[in-house]
Parts: C-alpha cells; sequence; structure tokens
C-alpha cells in the first residue's frame, strides 16, 4: 500500500496505489490563484502547497478508507519542477517515510507521465512515450523502467505555446483548454502556419517560433469573432501537426513496437483523434491516459513509484528534489 506525493508545478496532488490499481487520487489545481497573472507565480504555489498538502493527504487516505498507518511505501516527485513546489512535497514525503519507518521512493515527473498511460493495462515495448505538457515536450524510447530520450524541446513547450498565445489574447490561464473550447468550429487552415523543422536535421521539437509567428498576426490584425476561432483552430492544428511529423520521423528511426501519448495536452481531442489516426496508419499499439491522468496527478507517481520499489530504488534522507532531468531543455548531458 502506498501513498504517492506530486508537487512539481501548480496541483497539490495525493494518491493511494495498491498493486497497480489506484484507490484514490485526489488533485487541487491552483490555477484559480494565477488566472490573473497569465501563468504560475513560483513563491505562491510553493506556499499554496504547503497550505494544502495535509489537507490533500487526508482526503486521499480517506477516499481509500485507510489510515496513513496502513502505508508500506511513500513516493514523491523528485525532479522535475519548480524547485520551492518540489521540496515541499519531497520533504513532506521524507518526513513521512522517516516517521512511519518505510520506504521511500523518489519519481521523475516525465516518466511518471509516460506510465500514466499504463494504469488499467500493459504496454507492450519498445515503446516510443511522448510527453506533451505545459513544462516540456519530451519522446522517449521506453523499456520497462529504462527511458532514452530521443527528442525534447529546444525552447518552449506545446503547451507553453498555447499557454503564452492565450495569455497575448487576454483569455486567460492555463491556455490549452480556452483554445481546444474557443477553436471548435473554426477552420484549421484559414491561417498557414508551416510546421516547424530544425535546420539540423534533428527530430527534437521547436515552439518559439510558431509562439512569435502568432503572437506578432495578434499584434498586427485585430483578432476576433469569427477570426479568433479560425485563428484559434488553425494554431492548434499547427502546434498538433509538428507533434504528429515527428512521431512520422521518430517511429521511422526508431521502430516502436507502441506508441503512448501523455502529458497535460494529449487531454486535447483534436491531438488524440490524430494520434490515433497516425498509429492505426503504422500498425503501432497506442496508448492515450484516461482524461483524469492526463494533467499532474499523484496516480501517475504511485503507480510508476511501485514498479521502482519493486525493481530495489530507494531515497534516503539525504536525497534533495531537482528542478531539471535529462529531458530538459539545456541539459548538457543529453546525448543523442
Ligand atoms: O502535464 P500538465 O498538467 O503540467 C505540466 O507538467 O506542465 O500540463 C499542463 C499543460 C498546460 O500547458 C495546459 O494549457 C495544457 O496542459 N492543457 C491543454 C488542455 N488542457 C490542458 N492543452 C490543450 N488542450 C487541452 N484541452
Ligand atoms: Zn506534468
Amino acid at each position: 500500500m502506498l501513498l504517492a506525493i506530486e508537487t512539481s508545478c501548480d496541483e497539490t496532488a495525493a494518491a493511494v496505489v495498491h498493486q497497480g490499481r489506484i484507490l484514490s487520487s485526489v488533485v487541487r489545481s491552483q490555477v484559480d490563484l494565477f488566472k490573473e497573472f497569465g501563468g504560475i507565480v513560483p513563491e505562491i504555489s510553493s506556499r499554496r502547497h504547503l497550505e494544502l498538502i495535509q489537507v490533500i493527504v487526508e482526503e486521499t487516505l480517506s477516499r481509500a478508507g485507510k489510515g496513513i498507518e496502513d502505508m508500506e511505501a511513500v513516493a514523491a516527485t523528485k525532479k522535475p519542477g519548480l524547485i520551492g513546489s518540489l521540496l515541499v512535497g519531497y520533504s513532506y514525503a521524507k518526513a513521512l517515510a522517516y516517521g512511519l519507518g518505510v520506504s521511500l521512493v523518489g519519481v521523475d515527473h516525465l516518466h511518471a507521465h509516460v506510465y500514466s498511460a499504463e494504469i488499467g493495462r500493459k504496454f507492450r515495448f519498445p515503446l516510443l512515450g511522448v510527453v506533451v505538457s505545459g513544462g516540456h515536450t519530451a519522446a522517449y524510447m521506453v523499456e520497462g523502467l529504462s527511458f532514452r530520450v530521443v527528442a525534447r524541446t529546444r525552447d518552449d513547450a506545446a503547451g507553453e505555446a498555447l499557454d503564452k498565445v492565450a495569455k497575448k489574447l487576454g483569455l486567460g490561464y492555463p491556455g490549452g483548454p480556452v483554445i481546444e473550447r474557443m477553436a471548435k468550429g473554426g477552420d484549421p487552415y484559414a491561417y498557414d502556419f508551416p510546421v516547424v523543422r530544425l535546420k539540423d536535421g534533428s527530430l527534437d521539437f521547436s515552439y518559439s517560433g510558431l509562439k512569435s509567428q502568432a503572437i506578432r498576426i495578434i499584434e498586427r490584425e485585430e483578432v476576433k469573432g469569427e477570426k479568433l476561432r479560425d485563428f484559434l483552430a488553425s494554431f492548434q492544428r499547427a502546434v498538433m501537426d509538428q507533434i504528429i511529423d515527428r512521431l512520422d520521423a521518430l517511429v521511422e528511426r526508431y521502430k516502436p513496437a507502441s506508441l503512448a501519448v501523455t502529458g497535460g495536452v494529449s487531454i486535447n481531442s483534436h491531438l488524440r483523434e490524430r494520434v490515433e489516426k497516425f498509429s492505426a496508419q503504422k500498425g503501432l499499439a497506442l496508448y492515450l491516459p484516461e482524461k483524469r491522468f492526463c494533467g499532474d496527478n499523484a496516480a501517475m507517481i504511485g503507480y510508476l513509484g511501485e514498479k521502482l520499489l519493486e525493481a530495489g530504488y530507494r531515497e534516503d534522507l539525504f536525497s534533495t528534489p531537482f528542478p531539471r532531468t535529462e529531458a530538459s531543455k539545456g541539459v548538457k548531458q543529453f546525448a543523442k
């Protein structure tokens, strides 16, 4: 019986997991705090995690019908994320594991996103595991617990591009859900956003050019009413075009048996439909997370945490969280 904690960004989350089954999962979003800022304010987020964490853990235990003394292990997100936010959940988890005298396991948030697609199913390996979120856009070749980064964003993440364009239009934060809603019925080809490819032939992602192009249009034209609907449909289409374009090249290069598309943006219906069509064409098994496991949650942390524990991974009480991973932009040790 494992208690999992996730506080890497602006969701305070906990889950109780037992042998791959999610007994309870509670996610408390902080988005309301950040609507007026058009993005997360790290310091405010950390403080909010500290206020919420005990309440969320108690609610999670009570929904699972368990007491804290029933917990046989604790898992927490170790990296990547906002360091102040990570420190709250990780320190809480350390103290709890110490107090209960049980094992602590640290989990990579991005690896957990990939595994969120396996909950209730069984992956077929080798798997191309893609995470498309607000902080990261990355692809891994996955074999069991071994993750090899095969592409990552050079600049903005896909969700970040959606968020920034929504902010520029005054549509609030986060931008992804608003854009999906407002783009419905719009013409996805009304605006000609080309697929961005890197000149060096790399399969890495890049969203800053597309984002700037969209922002220039917003500054130049009055994008309103029906025009706004077409603009958002086109921009959303272009963000997803790049994902499909890279998937195509990555599948060609690495020949996976299956594909998982995960992370906050993977809840998007337009992306889901396109990925479904793509994998059917390629004859790949496709895993998409249940919608409740697309955005940040602790169920995925607990799900992967159990596997790591089984494989013998443990943290000692001197371990500390880390803001980045090998899939973060600018991390030098990344090797192709
Ligand atoms: O995985 P997540 O909850 O947090 C990170 O680890 O970043 O992802 C959040 C991202 C945000 O950029 C948000 O705009 C995007 O997921 N998102 C969406 C939708 N819902 C959330 N993007 C497109 N369509 C959506 N419906
Ligand atoms: Zn995430």
